[in-house]
């Protein structure tokens, strides 16, 4: 953190001794909401339930200007090597540009025009008919992008080949999938940019060994496919090389959506909705970029976001979207912003003297109002939550229904900021006949604290090019925030690590007395586990 960003922060930090009430923000300024509200890039923001006022705005923007965010942004979209240790660029937003380089856009057009010729069933299967089934094996962002892709968009696409999406270790994950497939009418696309993914290389040789036992080793080799930063090892591995589609090593796995990694979901979805996912991000790229700091929607998220977990003491973030079709985002936004800011570690090398990254769950509107909603709502704990909302129905016929579901989403967000008073229950329960002593008793257990902030982002409807948005807003916002803590957002070396280990109680498994060197507890499940 530079020395200005560090004055900054100690303002903050003084700032924090007297949060506000939201419901007092309200009463002193009704027109907060008009002034907190933000519109660009495909979204409308309204952050005016946040536990924040002008004075801490403005002090969070002078945070901002001395971690020189919109320079920073702008290095990024210029492809300089932002992610310092593995000396590489983060140009995912190159891939969504209105004109990539040719390099780029050749490799990504090769990879549609396939999804396309299989999507039309002019690359058919062995048996001459179009293929009936995708099986897109990849792990991570080799995974939970393309399955949020084909979650989202896929819902009217009814000739196209189903995907069946495969990651986990577990056998069954790939069980449960051949289950529904037939090997002479599904393509197998391995996706991993390393190519040496475990997970995804054993899913991958019982794929193929499941296709050569139905097909032969040679018609099976046309019903093979691979995305890969490694197109050697998906050559070595029997794929053939006009079926190999390439990614760059700037693409990092949760950024990758963008690529020929979708490629299975473009199958699903169609290149239209694609290239309109593309022209999505590429808009909020044009926002995030180009917006001063005040109207700048992922900053604004950004510098919530840290004013609640860095000042206000918040563990965790919540996301909710009041879309069955975005039911994955959650999933999706855990990696992007966890792996990418789950960092300690500053770019001096020193360690964060200040918590870094959020701790992001949630899930889907409104099913998860009868999940965890309650300890939003009554819990010891304030969990900013963003509220992800359409305004309008894909479907006209869905129109009442779809006003029920926004009121759901507005009533909750109401319901966080205002609670429930001591006096309303206790009167409520009076009135229904119950004495005083009761009453009291039973309103301490109804009283909800309120003054529990909440973000409302609205698209307009729920289409590629809202959702390529949405993502991009993510993506900028997570990349704000790591400027701000001065961590590498675009490296993993933890999990890399645990890549190491994984490979260490294998060999412990598979070798006699290979437990030696492992600490007492691992030893003692694994003789546990070897029914010793
Ligand atoms: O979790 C570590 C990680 O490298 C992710 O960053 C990546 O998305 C995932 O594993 C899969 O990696 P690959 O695409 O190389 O198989």
């Amino acid at each position: 953190m530079t020395p200005q960003a560090k004055v900054e922060w100690r303002k903050l930090k003084a700032l924090a001794k007297r949060p506000p009430d939201i419901r007092a923000l309200f009463a002193q300024n009704p027109a907060r909401a008009q002034q907190w509200a933000l519109e660009g890039g495909g979204v409308f923001l309204d952050s005016s339930k946040s536990r924040a006022d002008n004075a801490t705005l403005s002090a969070l923007h002078a945070l901002a200007r001395a971690a020189q965010i919109p320079e920073k942004i702008r290095a990024q979209t210029r492809g300089e090597k932002l992610n310092f240790t593995e000396k590489r660029p983060a140009w995912h937003s190159l891939l969504r540009a209105e004109s990539p380089p040719p390099a780029v856009a050749r490799e990504l057009n090769r990879a549609m025009q396939f999804a396309e010729n299989v999507r039309r069933g002019k690359t058919p299967a062995q048996n001459g008919k179009p293929f009936s089934h995708i099986l897109h094996i990849g792990i991570g962002g080799s995974h939970l992008g393309p399955e949020l892709l084909r979650d989202a968009l896929a819902h009217n696409c009814e000739s196209a080949p189903a995907i069946r999406f495969v990651a986990n270790a577990d056998p069954a994950a790939l069980s449960a999938a051949l289950r529904e497939c037939r090997p002479e009418e599904t393509l197998v696309v391995s996706v991993s940019k390393s190519f040496s993914t475990g997970e995804t290389l054993e899913n991958s040789r019982a794929a193929k060994s499941w296709l050569e036992n139905a097909l032969g080793a040679d018609r099976a080799s046309r019903h093979l496919a691979a995305v890969t930063a490694n197109a050697d090892a998906a050559r070595a591995f029997g794929i053939a090389k006009e079926r190999v589609f390439k990614i760059s090593d700037w693409v990092g796995g949760r950024y990758s959506l963008w690529s020929a990694v979708s490629v299975s979901a473009v199958a699903a979805v169609g290149e239209k909705q694609f290239r309109e996912f593309l022209r999505g991000g590429g808009e909020m790229d044009a926002h995030a970029a180009e917006t001063p700091p005040e109207k700048n929607i992922p900053l604004r998220l950004a510098l919530l976001g840290i004013w609640h977990c860095n000042f206000l003491g918040a563990q965790t973030h919540c996301v909710v979207a009041y879309q069955h079709r975005l039911r994955g985002l959650a999933r999706y936004l855990q990696q992007l912003v966890m792996e990418s800011n789950g960092k300690s570690a500053r770019k001096t090398g020193g360690a964060s003297r200040v918590d870094t990254g959020e701790i992001l769950w949630g899930g889907e509107g409104s099913n998860d109002q009868h999940s965890y909603f309650q300890l939003l709502a009554q819990g010891t704990r304030m969990v900013p939550t963003d509220f992800i909302l359409a305004q309008n129905p894909e479907d006209a016929s869905h129109a009442e229904a779809h006003r029920r579901l926004l009121a759901h989403a507005l009533g909750w967000s109401r319901a966080l900021m205002t609670g429930r008073a001591f006096e309303s229950a206790q009167a409520e329960a009076l009135a229904r006949g119950l004495n005083p002593r009761a009453a009291k008793k039973l309103a301490a257990h109804q009283e909800c604290p309120g003054n529990r902030p909440s973000n409302a982002i609205l698209i307009p409807q729920l289409n590629a090019r809202a959702l390529g948005a949405l993502v991009s807003l993510y993506e900028h916002k997570t990349a704000m925030q790591s400027f701000i803590w001065g961590v590498n957002a675009f490296d993993q070396w933890g999990v890399e690590s645990g890549k190491k280990l994984t490979g260490e109680i294998l060999r412990a498994l598979s070798e006699s007395g290979g437990a030696a060197e492992l600490d007492p507890s691992t030893r003692m499940l694994l003789e546990k586990i070897q029914g010793a």
